[in-house]
Parts: C-alpha cells; sequence; structure tokens
C-alpha cells in the first residue's frame, strides 16, 4: 500500500515535470542577461539624448557645403524669394516656417509650433548634417513635389543666415 503510494507519487510528478524541462535551459541565461541589459541602457541613454546636440556642423558649414554642390555661392535676395513663393503649389516654406523666419513658426496644417529657422533665432538650426538634409528632403517635397537643387538650397542657408533678430 505504501510502496503503491510512492509508485504513484513518484510516478504521477514527472508526467508534469516533463512540459517544464524545455524551460530549464533559460534559467542559466538570465544572470548575464541582467548585465546586458544595463548595458544596453547605458549605451541607449546618451543615444538618446545625443541627437538634439550632435553638433556636427554650422550654419556657414551647410552654406559652404551647398554653395560647393552647386559650384556657385548662395544669394540672399534670391533665397528669399525662393523661400516666400508657393512655387505653383499650397504652401511656400514661410507657410510654416513664417516670414521672416525669426520667430517661432506654426505648422500650416497642424499647427504645430517649429522653432525659428534663422540662426540668428535658433542656436540648433543647421547644427546636424542628418537632420538638415531630412528637413530639406521632405520640406521640398511638400512645396515643389521635388527635392530643392543644391542652388536652391545654397540660396535659401544664405537668405537665413543673412537675417537679423
Ligand atoms: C508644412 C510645413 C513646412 C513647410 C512648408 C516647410 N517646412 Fe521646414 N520644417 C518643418 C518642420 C515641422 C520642421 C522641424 C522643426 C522641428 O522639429 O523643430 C522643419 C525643419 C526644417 C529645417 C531643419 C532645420 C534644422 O537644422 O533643424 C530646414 C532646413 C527647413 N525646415 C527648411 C525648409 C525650407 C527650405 C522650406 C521650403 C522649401 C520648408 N522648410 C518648408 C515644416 C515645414
Amino acid at each position: 500500500m505504501f510502496t503503491a503510494f510512492i509508485r504513484r507519487a513518484r510516478a504521477t510528478p514527472l508526467a508534469p515535470l516533463s512540459p517544464l524541462t524545455p524551460l530549464t535551459p533559460l534559467t542559466p541565461l538570465r544572470p548575464p542577461r541582467a548585465p546586458q541589459l544595463l548595458a544596453l541602457l547605458a549605451l541607449a541613454l546618451p543615444l538618446h539624448t545625443l541627437p538634439a546636440q550632435a553638433a556636427d556642423t554650422s550654419p556657414a558649414e551647410q552654406l559652404a557645403r551647398f554653395a560647393t554642390l552647386a559650384g556657385a555661392p548662395g544669394q540672399a535676395e534670391r533665397g528669399r524669394v525662393f523661400f516666400t513663393s508657393r512655387h505653383g503649389g499650397e504652401w511656400s516654406c514661410a507657410s510654416c516656417h513664417g516670414q521672416p523666419p525669426v520667430a517661432t513658426g506654426k505648422h500650416a496644417s497642424t499647427g504645430k509650433a517649429i522653432e525659428p529657422l534663422a540662426p540668428v533665432a535658433n542656436a540648433k538650426v543647421f547644427t546636424d548634417t542628418a537632420r538638415v538634409d531630412k528637413w530639406l528632403r521632405r520640406n521640398c517635397n511638400d512645396v515643389l513635389k521635388r527635392e530643392c537643387t543644391s542652388g536652391e538650397k545654397a540660396d535659401v542657408l544664405a537668405y537665413l543666415v543673412s537675417l537679423k533678430p
């Protein structure tokens, strides 16, 4: 009777254990995971704050970059006309960035505030090359239904850099 109980007791726990066995290899993995996660977090935190202060360039450098690509210096007055023209579409650059863009702009469709685009009013603009390229691609497509040429970008930069508060 007792041995029968033991046999049953031994027999029954074995069955529910077997589905658990595939889980056991996970336990040894856990300890190394925690430090890995911490290391990832340590990496991710400063990375997350980086783009805002990447500062890999300056407005003057961006102006020089586009002028070099265009093979001609940017012209501020031509840039002003370009910036305020609608180019046959619904919006000009000024529709969202204001005119002159030395104050907080307002997105023409979402109404969201946009920080001033003129370097004199915003120390952060044109300090991150990837960001400059990303927004120029997007905004030129919105306004002109194509990318801006290097000459147009040089003109806009010359105009923006020339603005006084
Ligand atoms: C429909 C609204 C809209 C229009 C039109 C628009 N922009 Fe923008 N632009 C934005 C928004 C939004 C941002 C991002 C602002 C932010 O994140 O603070 C931006 C950012 C930029 C930046 C990035 C500046 C930096 O270094 O941070 C540049 C350059 C720029 N715009 C140029 C232009 C030019 C040139 C035109 C006209 C061809 C134009 N934009 C038209 C909405 C617009």
